[in-house]
């Protein structure tokens, strides 16, 4: 890692971009984010750390009013029904839905994951097939990740690294985000694939995150733990 100069200076920084992340309910619908400034963001989610760095996630940008509109419904956490408003869905700048692979691509062994050492990692065969047996060892039996839903699930802890560094990354950028849980999976995995032509064998929606600037001071004041509540040393 490369020698840091101004130590206390970026200690600052991150500590200003920690406090003043809020979930932003309602985003300025006027203020669009820079697209370099958000592709920046989306950086920082392709650039994440997954494990065996199989990047088990895809990240789908809802610009167009209308395709947001059909999530409205149900997706009672970016609806604005709480605030009043158009909520998060109608105002934010960028709206992304992430994606977990399901079992199809991430059970050991699977065209994908063979296509995916290949042509992502360049990795020789050889070294493939000893880096599919020891993913095939830490699926089954050290993390016993086994059913489809584990399988998914597993792929949605990942999403969220990189939903994380999007969010510290757009604060560090001066943009809001809100990530987004408030949704039937059920009605939200029906349409992507009525309207975004998304497999629901391949694909099952994780989590979203709506990202702009707000459109005023943030609803409820920042609460935590401190930090001798949260960590134990030994
Ligand atoms: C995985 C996850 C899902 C969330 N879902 C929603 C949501 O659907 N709608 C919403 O307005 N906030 C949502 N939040 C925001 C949390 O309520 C918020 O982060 C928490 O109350 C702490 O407040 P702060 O982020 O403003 O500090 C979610 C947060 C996380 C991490």
């Amino acid at each position: 890692m490369k020698e840091i100069n101004n130590i206390p200076e970026v200690q600052a920084q991150l500590m200003e971009a920690f406090t003043s992340r809020h979930a932003c309910k309602v985003f300025d619908a006027d203020r669009k984010i820079d697209e370099a400034i958000f592709n920046t963001i989306l950086e920082a989610a392709r650039m994440s750390p997954s494990s065996f760095g199989f990047e088990p996630w895809q990240i789908l940008v809802i610009q167009n009013d209308e395709k947001r509109e059909l999530f409205r419904d149900f997706a009672w956490g970016a609806n604005g029904a709480a605030s009043g408003t158009a909520g998060q869905l109608g105002t934010a700048s960028h709206f992304c839905i992430f994606l977990a692979h399901t079992d199809v691509n991430m059970k050991a062994g699977s065209d994908y994951l063979q296509n995916f050492m290949k042509e992502v990692k360049q990795l020789p065969d050889d070294v493939i097939e000893l880096f599919g047996q020891f993913y095939k060892k830490f699926q089954d039996h050290d993390f016993q990740i086994e059913g489809a839903r584990q399988i998914t699930d597993w792929s949605a802890r990942q999403a969220y690294i990189a939903l994380g560094n999007m969010m510290n990354t757009a604060a560090l950028l001066g943009i809001d985000s809100c990530p987004i849980e408030g949704f039937e999976i059920e009605k939200t995995q029906a349409t992507l694939e009525q309207h975004f032509d998304i497999d629901p064998t391949v694909y099952k929606p994780a989590v979203m995150a709506a990202f702009g600037y707000r459109a005023g001071n943030p609803m409820f004041p920042k609460s935590r733990r401190s930090l001798e509540q949260t960590v134990s040393w030994y």
